[in-house]
């Protein structure tokens, strides 16, 4: 008897259980988001209708499919249209038209706040501070396995922490001892393209070539790595970049892991063994004890002199801190000027005049010597046109944000934990902020204005804004410069004819099918 009423209790206390995990599942998932996205429209926004519980993402995907249809028609016919926004974000593109610059979509169960509009935008981050702002969880989960807790993602007072730990290697004494190593590289690089052409390769593909040199700089410059840890690091982002990115995993949607286990378990086996490498990296550096001293003015040795006392790890960054910050840079730090650079050859190779005046500008600034860091502030032509490239091609897509406190904007309230997704490429090809040139190559709208003319300045941030602006902005100017200035004083190059034009997203802006140039070299 007594057996009996004891299963009765545990049934009970079981079945109490089962029913509070589902009032739990459906508040987070049905209602919180429900009531953040009524406070939305009831301000007056609006946005295309989503279904639970996919959200839009189902139109997303839809749109993107129709897209690549239609866009191998046209690069069968070789043309090339710097009008990217409806080929990138076709949904976007698409919903701007109905709801305007200004929408609510949904990811999955995840409401978010669409804004490609820079009055919005200046008066919604108005004296909201960098620590006040977060990152959306649901990309923090989906992204951990790249960027862990690292600079990128990290929010609050972890946030000042690791950006105060961080801010001082990108000092302009550190950049510049940087310079040497970058020329080196790069040079390596030039050699094997002289190489391959005399082998009469005269076709190459620059991006490739590009994103593996400034990995090699990343890693040597920032944590002193050999060639060949680098490439193992490098390698496994690579690989997990296409896992995360390549496909259509419904993020946002609940439970969405399981609808893609193999990519999920594969994302975090990856991260795992990264992981390991970085950690080994570290912890040698720790062992060497050269990290207070000062002779490692790295990224690494920075962090690590900050961190360490006879050997130990002290207060500032944990271990795991530090592992995860390895990761951020060593993506975040090769991977968008690698691209900013092939983009930069690609709109050159269509522009050869705009060669011949960064060529007279390098002439004329840095002479017959080799360049250096001291010289690059003289070559303002090519700060013009790394500046149009971002514009044009912008390697960093989008920002995003998550409000941690209401914020008003005129007559709208974004409510506390709404995402926010900036939409970058719109804003850079949007006519009614840049003209009827908007999408033709005019470096020298830059020439008087940082902002090239663009009507709002919030309407141009290709390093983002405010407080959590790029860390690494200088770095990547100083290694676009002096990457670029070696390349035009030993190659002239032009489109070859098995170039594809097809931009897409991959957490990044890239040309997915490689970027093919003739190159020659220059006569002496
Ligand atoms: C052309 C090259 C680059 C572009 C276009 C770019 C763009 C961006 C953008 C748009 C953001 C987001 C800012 C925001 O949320 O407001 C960002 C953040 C960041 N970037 Fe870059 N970046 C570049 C190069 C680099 C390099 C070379 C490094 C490191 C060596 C780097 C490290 C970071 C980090 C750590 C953050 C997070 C900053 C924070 O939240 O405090 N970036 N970058």
């Amino acid at each position: 008897m007594e057996l009996l009423w004891f299963f009765k209790d545990v049934g009970l206390a079981l079945a109490i259980l089962v029913f509070l995990g589902v009032i739990k599942i459906v508040y987070r998932l049905w209602i919180l988001p429900n009531m953040a996205y009524q406070k939305l429209t009831r301000s007056g926004l609006s946005g295309p209708s989503p279904s639970f519980p996919l959200g839009n993402i189902d139109d997303m995907v839809k749109s993107k499919t129709k897209r690549i249809q239609s866009d191998s028609s046209s690069s069968l016919l070789g043309i090339i249209s710097h009008d990217i926004h409806s080929k990138v974000f076709p949904y976007f593109a698409q919903w701007q038209e109905s709801h305007g610059k200004v929408f609510t979509y949904w990811l999955g169960t995840e409401p978010f706040l669409y804004i490609a509009d820079p009055a919005f935008l200046k008066k919604m981050s108005l004296g909201v501070l960098g620590k006040s702002w977060g990152k959306p969880s649901v990309f923090r989960n989906d992204r951990k396995p790249m960027f862990g807790n690292g600079l990128v993602m990290v929010e609050g007072d972890d946030w000042v922490r690791h950006r105060h730990v961080i801010t001082p290697a990108f000092s302009p004494a550190n950049l510049k001892a940087m310079g040497s190593l970058m020329i080196e590289t790069t040079n390596e690089m030039l050699d094997r393209w002289t190489s391959l052409i005399h082998s009469g390769h005269q076709e190459i593909d620059v991006e490739r070539e590009i994103i593996s040199t400034a990995g090699e700089i990343i890693a040597k410059t920032s944590f002193g790595m050999s060639y060949e840890n680098g490439k193992k690091v490098l390698e496994k982002l690579r690989a997990m970049q296409q896992t995360l990115f390549n496909s259509n995993r419904y993020v946002g949607v609940p439970f969405s892991k399981f609808m893609y286990p193999k990519q999920y378990l594969e994302a975090k086996r990856l991260g795992n063994e990264i992981d390991v490498l970085l950690l080994s990296i570290i912890n040698d550096r720790i062992k060497s004890k050269d990290t207070e001293s000062g002779a490692q003015k790295n990224l690494l040795g920075l962090m690590l002199a900050d961190n360490c006392v006879d050997g130990r790890l002290v207060n500032s960054l944990t271990t795991r801190e530090l592992v995860d910050e390895c990761k951020t840079f060593f993506f975040g730090g090769h991977e968008t000027t690698a691209l900013t650079l092939s983009w930069t050859l690609l709109l050159l190779a269509m522009h050869p005049e705009w060669q011949n005046q960064l060529r007279e500008e390098i002439r004329q600034v840095v002479g017959d010597e080799v360049v250096d860091a001291t010289k690059l502030a003289g070559l303002k032509k090519m700060g013009w046109v790394m500046s149009e490239v971002l514009r044009l091609y912008p390697s960093a897509p989008n920002v995003q944000r998550q409000a941690k406190d209401d914020i008003r904007v005129d007559e709208v309230t974004i409510p506390k934990g709404t995402n926010m997704w900036i939409d970058v490429v719109a804003m850079n090809h949007d006519p009614g902020l840049w003209g009827d040139t908007v999408h033709d190559f005019r470096p020298e709208r830059f020439e008087a204005d940082m902002h090239g003319g663009c009507n709002q300045k919030m309407g141009y941030v290709p390093f983002g804004f405010g407080g959590r602006m790029c860390v690494g902005r200088n770095l990547a100017t100083m290694e676009y410069k002096i990457v670029l200035a070696l390349i035009l004083t030993r190659f002239s190059f032009s489109l070859s004819p098995s170039y594809c034009h097809s931009p897409a997203i991959m957490l990044s802006l890239r040309p997915t099918q490689g970027m093919q140039l003739i190159v020659k070299p220059l006569e002496k």
